[in-house]
């Protein structure tokens, strides 16, 4: 019988907990978000997401258990987000998945959270075909990697400032649309014509594989409120996001959507130029994206290659990518012990 597998997940600001059989089939999945807690700092605090993780790890555990039907003598092992993310944060479910997998002496599964990312399109769905080339889009990471296999991740290209999905919460921000911005950007872009501002699209080098956003930001910034004329040593900006109309508003949304995401599809399509791979592994919030979803449709569709999307649910964090990608681990024997600690970065 597959193995049954908990996953937790707390490296930012969901606390989350999965139980999934083998490495596919997700039983429970359950992910309380912190959203209420951050949205009047319009980012995430650090402090207060570890406090709030170590308040709802308990209950959200025991949920995943008994939405699954299980309890815990049932499990095969215990796996856990342990890097990159807040350290307050990834602690507090690295503690708890060490005391479980004590107390009940099954293995304890170290799962990098990006990689995880990777798996989630294999979730309630078919196996993953490999090599690929992987990208995973959210509010931390813009990073794209060669996958030789689910375990095998070599980074290809990286942000060298914001990551994509916390330059659609800026962009928001600067159109007026509240944090977190990107759905609603993504929504408010499909009404309007992206052709009615020349944003840039980021390209870098000739052979760039990485990614750039302040380019793009400092340009809406410019369009949103108007060139800054220098007044005593300081920038003052002739308008604001309030003096935008309706209709300039979602040009803007649509002009900005269409920059970021043309970019993310063309550095794509230069990696597929340089690696020969089956397919295109998408995963993170971003990969949400209606047109990401779209634009890369196509590209794969007219090079044959396959294209694998998470189901929206598992687009953003959540535990069941962990428990799967924990069962692929499992099964290669590449167990953590109890020295395990977090990490703030991939190592
Ligand atoms: O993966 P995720 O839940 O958290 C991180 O690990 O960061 O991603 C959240 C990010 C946010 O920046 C959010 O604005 C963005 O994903 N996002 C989107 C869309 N849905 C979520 N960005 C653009 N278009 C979307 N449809
Ligand atoms: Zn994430």
């Amino acid at each position: 019988m597959a193995p049954l597998l908990l996953g937790i997940e707390s490296s930012c600001d969901e606390t989350a907990a999965a139980i999934v059989e083998g490495d596919r089939h997700v039983r429970s999945n359950v992910v309380a978000t912190q959203h209420d807690l951050h949205v009047e700092y319009a980012g995430v605090v650090p402090e207060i997401a570890s406090r709030a993780h170590l308040q709802r790890i308990g209950p959200v555990i025991e949920k995943s258990l008994r939405e699954a039907g299980a309890t815990l003598q049932d499990l095969d092992g215990i796996a856990v987000g342990h890097q990159p993310g807040l350290i307050g944060s990834l602690l507090v479910g690295v503690s708890a998945a060490k005391g479980l997998a004590w107390s009940i002496d099954r293995p304890l599964l170290a799962v990098d959270h990006v990689h995880a990312h990777l798996h989630s399109p294999a979730l309630d769905d078919t196996p993953l075909d490999y090599p690929a080339i992987g990208l995973v889009v959210s509010g931390g990471h813009s990073s794209m990697y060669h996958l030789e296999d689910a375990m095998t991740a070599k980074v290809i290209g990286r942000t060298i400032d914001d990551a994509v999905g916390e330059a659609y919460d800026k962009a928001a921000v600067l159109l007026g649309l509240g944090w977190p911005g990107g759905p609603v950007l993504d929504e408010l872009a499909r009404e309007g014509d992206e052709t009615a501002v020349d944003l840039p699209i980021s390209m870098l080098d000739r052979d760039s594989l990485d990614f750039s956003y302040s380019g793009l930001k400092t340009a809406l910034l410019y369009a949103v409120r108007g060139q800054p004329i220098g007044r005593g040593g300081k920038a003052v900006f002739p308008r604001d996001s309030e003096d935008l109309t309706d209709e300039r508003r979602r040009d803007l949304a649509a002009s900005f959507q269409r920059a970021a995401i043309t970019s993310i599809v063309r550095k794509i399509e230069r990696a597929l130029s340089i690696h020969p791979v089956e397919s295109v592994i998408i995963g993170g919030g971003v990969s949400a994206n209606s047109r990401l979803r779209r634009d890369l449709q196509a590209l794969c569709d007219a090079r044959g290659l396959g294209l694998r999307l998470p189901a929206l649910r598992y687009c953003t964090d959540n535990a069941a990518m962990i428990a799967g990608l924990g069962a692929v681990q499992l099964a290669a024997g590449r167990t953590a012990d109890l020295s395990l600690s977090a990490s703030a970065r991939s190592t």
